[in-house]
């Protein structure tokens, strides 16, 4: 099993997937990993999330993993499905502690210095930066990164194909998430995977 850090060392763009049919997720995990983008995240947002990471871990190539998970519950039906990794939006004490128990890879959510330290004192150094945009922005994620040198981010929530360069250009950033790649509804998957092609090929501005 992949560690967090190597996950996000893969890719340039983890999409965040809203996927409301089990039957769009094989398609659309096929344009994605066609397009070059392998670490998949499935947020636990619709009632077919679960089918979705079946599906999903049935493509070749794809390393799928749930997001949106906000208990322990959560967790352990996303590993049931077959997650390789769990993405959360904060951090919480019984979640990061059933993770880190169940040997998953792990990226909580963290938007200001308590939560990370808090997760330092869980023994992690690898968070999501969510709500990204909202919460500060580059300025934000250059200021709350200073204080922990050997801290790592994926920062998530309101960055675009556009943005995603100057990001990705901050030495504490080794990805960014977001769902522009795949938008809501029916999936057209040449448009998904010329979205994939541009994103797997984002780099530092
Ligand atoms: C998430 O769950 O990580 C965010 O909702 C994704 O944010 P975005 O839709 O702004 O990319």
């Amino acid at each position: 099993m992949t560690d967090i850090d190597a996950l996000m060392r893969s890719v340039p763009v983890i999409p965040v997937l809203v996927v409301e049919e089990a039957s769009h997720a094989e398609p659309i995990a096929e344009a994605l990993v066609g397009g070059g983008l392998t670490a998949l995240e499935v947020t636990l947002r619709t009632p077919a999330a679960l089918d979705v990471i079946r599906a999903m871990s049935r493509v070749e190539g794809a390393v799928v993993g749930a997001g949106t998970v906000l208990n322990v519950r959560d967790l352990d039906a996303a590993i049931e499905a077959g997650a390789k990794f769990i993405v959360s939006p904060g951090l919480t004490a019984p979640l990061t502690e059933a993770a880190i128990e169940r040997g998953i890879p792990y990226l909580p959510g963290v938007a200001n210095a308590a939560d990370i330290m808090r997760g330092l004192d869980h023994g992690l150094t690898r968070f999501k930066f969510f709500p990204a945009e909202p919460a500060g922005g580059i300025k934000a994620l250059k200021a709350l990164a200073g204080p922990f040198g050997q801290v790592r981010f994926c920062p998530t929530g309101g960055i675009t194909e556009a943005t995603a360069p100057d990001w990705l250009a901050l030495k504490p950033v080794l990805c960014v998430g977001g769902s522009w790649v795949v938008p809501a509804g029916t999936p057209d998957v040449a448009t998904i995977r010329r979205a994939a092609e541009v994103a797997a090929r984002l780099r530092a501005a």
